[in-house]
């Protein structure tokens, strides 16, 4: 087990009804000039959009807004967001939309509030952001965790590269505003495209080679039994409030922190090698990883088969055997079997990508920033182990 901090500033205003408490949240903290930032026609067409404002006007909150946030995010949309919060002075940024929505916001925070370099090379990561605007949230997809989350991941339509920012708590908004029936509207293919994220969050940090803690690892298989659960009843029932609520705490809490804490940070190799999709290809990003996930369990399960079969146990209830790596491969199977049941991909045909030997080779490439770096700590992957991982995942 190892040392860690934790640490987890947003204000979380949970249940029906709570987005009507948007504009008295903003007055209470006296914010001069509020950016309503929002995505394409979801949030529009609800009515959403139209309440949030009436929220603001009626707590005489000034505002601007600004929509267009595409999923995988645009730096061109955010380059957009800088220049109108300096020139309207902005002093808050309100997301109204999923992660994409959230993360744009983060990146325009860093953009306006550090303006001594350009905005892109906090993803490049040859410079840290010193301060951010101010970020608040109303959540109307349950995926990323970026509502309480410290990165944000951004899209360059320059080479459509998809990369992380650095890791700050500068940017971990100041509230997230969590009302489960605003996810009602969301299309079946998002809803559980978000349930695989939230579970893969979870699993990047369980997924580690040193000894963790027995509370972070029964919270972790809670929270993914309970994902794995509620996301079956919302394939039937997609007006289940209950089994809304259960997902939308879980992917909060699956990216907070809460499930990291004693295991060094994590893996994240899956989510490194989806990146590279969602930016070519511009798939779904929980989609993405549950294509891959299978693929990338069987590469590196034998570095250590016991926490596989811990996880096949606990989650599963797969019979501990004597075998400890066909326990370990139940396991892998099951979660499959569990991304099949709603209709998520388990491979990158089922995505909808048809890829040659040399997409493939590019995807590596770039994964491995052109051969120069190693992904994931479960097991340290190369640029040839990185080909291999897509190949099998073809
Ligand atoms: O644009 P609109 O019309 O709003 O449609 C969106 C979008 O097409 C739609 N949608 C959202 N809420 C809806 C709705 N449709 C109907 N009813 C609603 N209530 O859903 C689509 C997907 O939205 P998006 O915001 O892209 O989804 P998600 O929350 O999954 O965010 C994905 C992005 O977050 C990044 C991903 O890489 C991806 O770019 N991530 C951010 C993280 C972070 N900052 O901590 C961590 C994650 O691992 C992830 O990488
Ligand atoms: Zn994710």
């Amino acid at each position: 087990m190892r040392s860690f901090e934790y640490y987890t500033p947003t204000k979380v205003i949970f249940g029906k009804d709570t987005h009507l408490k948007t504009g008295a949240l903003l007055k209470e903290k006296n914010y001069k000039k509020v950016l309503i930032h929002y995505g394409g026609n979801s949030a529009v067409s609800s009515g959403l959009l139209d309440e949030i404002k009436s929220s603001l006007e009626d707590a005489g909150v000034s505002y601007i807004t600004l929509g267009g946030v595409v999923p995988n995010p645009r730096l061109s949309k955010v380059r957009e967001g800088i220049e109108l919060c300096r020139k309207e002075n902005v002093d808050f940024l309100l997301a109204v939309g999923g992660g994409s929505v959230i993360d744009s916001c983060k990146a325009i925070g860093y953009g306006v509030a550090n303006p001594w370099t350009d905005v892109w090379n906090f993803f490049l990561k040859t410079e840290t952001p010193k301060a951010c605007l101010p970020i608040g949230t109303v959540l109307t997809i349950a995926a990323s965790g970026s509502e309480m989350s410290n990165s944000c991941v951004i899209t360059n339509e320059d080479g459509w590269l998809k990369r992380g920012s650095v890791k700050s708590d500068l940017c971990r908004p100041v509230f997230a505003i969590l009302n489960p029936r605003l996810t009602y509207t969301l299309p079946q293919y998002q809803t559980e495209s978000g349930c695989v994220d939230i579970l893969m969050h979870t699993m990047e940090r369980y997924f580690v080679n040193i000894e963790t803690m027995e509370i972070t690892d029964s919270i972790s298989e809670a929270l993914m039994q309970t994902v794995i659960y509620n996301a079956r009843i919302l394939m039937k029932d997609p007006g289940n409030y209950n089994a809304r609520a259960e997902v939308m705490w879980a992917g909060s809490l699956s990216h907070n922190g809460l499930t990291g804490c004693g295991t060094a940070g994590g893996d994240w190799a899956c989510h490194q090698l989806e990146h590279e999709l969602g930016g070519l290809y511009d798939v779904a990003h929980g989609a993405g990883l549950a294509a891959l996930w299978g693929s990338w369990a069987r590469y590196v399960y034998k570095e250590n088969p016991e926490r596989f079969a811990q996880f096949a146990t606990n989650l599963f209830d797969v019979p501990w055997s004597a075998d400890i790596e066909k326990t370990a491969l139940a396991g892998i199977e099951a979660m499959e079997e569990f991304f099949r049941s709603v209709e998520m991909p388990t491979n990158l045909r089922e995505l909808g990508l048809n890829l040659s030997d040399e997409q493939i080779h590019e995807l590596a490439f770039r994964c491995s920033f052109e051969d120069t770096r190693t992904i994931g700590v479960f097991k340290q992957l190369n640029m040839k182990d990185m080909e291999k991982i897509y190949l099998a995942a073809r």
